[in-house]
């Protein structure tokens, strides 16, 4: 069964943008499928209205609860077993752990905001989730959601080269990443750490994890200190 991601978007042609490209665009059709479904079309007046002004007054415009609901309910019946995820600087932080239980999964419906974001109602009405990608306002969730996707179509069985690319990474050691060398010996009179060319498998071992803890207690002390906590 593959993974069926499908986006709602007044921009269908954001996607599969960048994830057509590469590891993801290699395995599109194979490990996982994308439908987009253009918001507008479910629009039912004259002009295709699927915006209008905030009740109680203030800049900006809503998406209407009407409009998008029927875009949901075409793109995701009932009984569609997928989350129904809706992209906003307001929702739950996206995590690796997250990322891991999507792509677990059957796949996902993705609504992608613009303007001020959605009519409140909608969220309750049609079960969505809330995910930010982090703390900053984009201008859409188009970016988000292709974001949102390329890490999670990277875990799926087939698209990553190496099986073991997955696990010793950040995020999923509870630790930053160990830093990589490659040749020359000499780069602009830099040298690769001794250790790694001498082919004490150990003691490389021990260094990358010393390297790692060191990066993640300087560079994020909120992950260093819930190291072990299982979050
Ligand atoms: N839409 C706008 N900004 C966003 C963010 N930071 N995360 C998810 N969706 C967004």
């Amino acid at each position: 069964m593959m993974f069926h991601a499908s986006v709602l978007t007044l921009y269908p042609e954001m996607f599969p943008g960048p994830l057509g490209l590469s590891l993801a665009g290699r395995a599109l059709g194979a490990a996982w499928s994308l439908d987009t479904h253009f918001i507008r079309d479910f629009a039912t007046d004259r002009h295709r209205t699927v915006d209008d002004t905030p009740a109680g007054g203030g800049p900006g415009m809503v998406m209407k609860a009407d409009v998008v609901a029927r875009a949901i309910d075409h793109a995701s019946p009932q009984g569609d077993p997928r989350p129904r995820l809706y992209m906003s600087p307001r929702g739950k932080p996206l995590t690796q752990g997250f990322v891991r239980e999507l792509a677990a999964g059957p796949g996902a419906v993705i609504l992608c905001g613009r303007f001020e974001g959605v009519d409140e109602r909608l969220i309750a009405a049609r079960g969505l989730t809330e995910v930010s990608i982090g703390d900053y306002v984009l201008s859409g969730g188009e970016l988000a959601a292709l974001v949102l996707l390329d890490a999670v179509v990277r875990l799926l069985p087939g698209v990553m080269g190496h099986a073991e690319s997955g696990t010793e990474e950040s995020f999923e050691t509870g630790l930053l990443e160990y830093p990589h060398y490659t040749r020359p010996q000499v780069f602009e009179g830099l040298t690769i750490p001794e250790i790694l060319v001498s082919g004490d498998h150990q003691k490389i071992a021990r260094w990358r994890r010393a390297e790692a803890e060191r990066l993640t207690r300087e560079r994020r002390p909120d992950l260093w200190a819930k190291r072990g906590s299982g979050e």
